[in-house]
């Protein structure tokens, strides 16, 4: 059996994950959220860029001084003040890291910094030096990495580490790249720093690509992966933490990786962004989205009765999810109602099924799901007989749990 590899979750939705318009935290939510991140079994938070603000500075340090099993990170340019900044908020760590970083593009070194690649490599090595000196453990970061010219951007990576990071972290900032793109990246600045470092992979999503990109950089030699709860972060979003944990958990028979994250707990640590930033996740987001292990067509639900593989590729309860939704809407079928209707205590005979079943899917026309107060009004209309509704409230969302 191939031996199997441990990747690295590098949580980054205190940082980057804030970054996004709306997003913003309070130093205490944080908190809040770093202790919900620990139990989740990160093992780095990237808790805030503490020069960004006063407020992102206390997040950091609290944050550092009250979470102490992962490593816990900060943000800075590779600048001494940025530099200084960060290891003041992070001196009280239990597992300090420094993050710095500096673009490597062209395109942002020409537009951006105004520097030639001499002054960047330059820059590299004092800011990487500069942090050291603080810090055993730090990370570097070629921002724009994906459309920095392969040799260059190896060269930044030797130089980074000679200065002493002891993490390269190459990031896809715009979310430009291909998976054939991720892996060459990865394979060539790999055959260079060897395993005088770990690599590390930084994917954003606006081509949609962000954990297909983070799986090629695995394949080709990445260890750490950095990503986000819901998948927050600067416009599209960064890797989604919960996708990416399930894809390798999901497909262990292709992809020989493990992570330590415990994934029960990835549901309520999604609900407890949700409800610190107050932005919903979308129902069909993969693996924590309210349709993620909800049913409504009747080939589906009358697959999912006979057996549960038929349309799931994971059990719900694996990630914390409460369980497998029956939705009763115009696209249901008969035995789908079946069961709705035996989950609320009624077995009914195929002819009152049959009439129940067309004034369920008249009214799902008009209002689109039927839950379980509305079928028991109907049931009642149907038998002329009172109905207990044991189940019948703690499926308000429109769907009967199914066990
Ligand atoms: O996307 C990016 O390049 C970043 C770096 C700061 C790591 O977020
Ligand atoms: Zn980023």
């Amino acid at each position: 059996m191939a031996t199997r590899s441990r990747i690295h979750v590098f949580d980054t939705t205190l940082r980057d994950g804030e970054q996004a318009p709306g997003f913003s935290m309070t130093p205490a939510e944080k908190l809040h959220l770093a202790l919900q991140l620990d139990r989740l079994g990160v093992d780095i938070i990237e808790a805030g860029f503490p020069i960004s603000s006063d407020g992102d500075f206390e997040a950091v340090r609290a944050i550092a001084g009250a979470v102490r099993r992962p490593i816990i990170a900060g943000l800075a340019r590779a600048i001494p003040a940025d530099i200084d900044r960060a290891w003041a908020a992070l001196a009280g760590a239990a597992r300090p890291r420094i993050h710095v970083f500096l673009a490597t593009s062209d395109i942002h070194l020409e537009h951006k910094l105004r520097i030639t690649r001499q002054q960047c490599l330059e820059q590299v090595r004092t800011s990487v030096a500069h942090a050291r000196a603080y810090c055993e453990d730090v990370e570097f970061s070629a921002e724009d990495a994906t459309r920095t010219d392969l040799a260059f951007l190896c060269e930044v990576a030797v130089a980074a580490v000679r200065a002493g990071a002891t993490t390269i972290n190459l990031p896809d900032t715009v979310g430009y790249a291909l998976p054939a793109d991720i892996q060459r990246m990865f394979t060539e600045v790999g055959r260079q720093i060897g395993t005088l470092a770990i690599l590390s992979a930084h994917c954003h999503n606006d081509l949609g690509l962000a954990v297909a990109n983070s799986i090629a950089a695995v394949q080709a030699g990445a260890r750490q992966v950095e990503c986000t709860i819901n998948g927050i972060g600067e416009r599209a979003g960064n890797a989604s933490l919960e996708e990416f944990v399930m894809a390798l958990q999901v497909r262990a028979d292709a992809l020989p990786y493990d992570t330590g994250i415990h994934t029960q707990a990835l549901m309520p640590t999604s609900s407890a962004l949700s409800a610190v930033v107050g932005v919903a996740v979308p129902p069909n987001k993969a693996i924590v989205g309210a349709n993620a292990f909800a049913h409504e067509a009747g080939i589906h639900q009358d697959g999912m009765l006979k057996h549960q593989l038929t349309y799931e590729i994971m059990r719900p309860e694996t990630v914390g999810a409460p369980g497998t939704r029956l939705v009763l809407g115009k696209h249901s079928g008969m035995r789908g109602l079946d069961a709705r209707c035996r989950a609320l205590g009624h077995r009914l005979r195929q002819p009152e099924l049959e009439r129940l079943y067309t004034k369920v899917t008249a009214l799902a026309d008009r209002t689109k799901t039927v839950d379980d107060d509305q079928l028991a009004a109907i049931i009642r209309e149907e038998t002329a007989t009172p109905i207990a509704l044991g189940a019948a409230a703690a499926s308000r969302r429109g769907g009967a749990v199914l066990r």
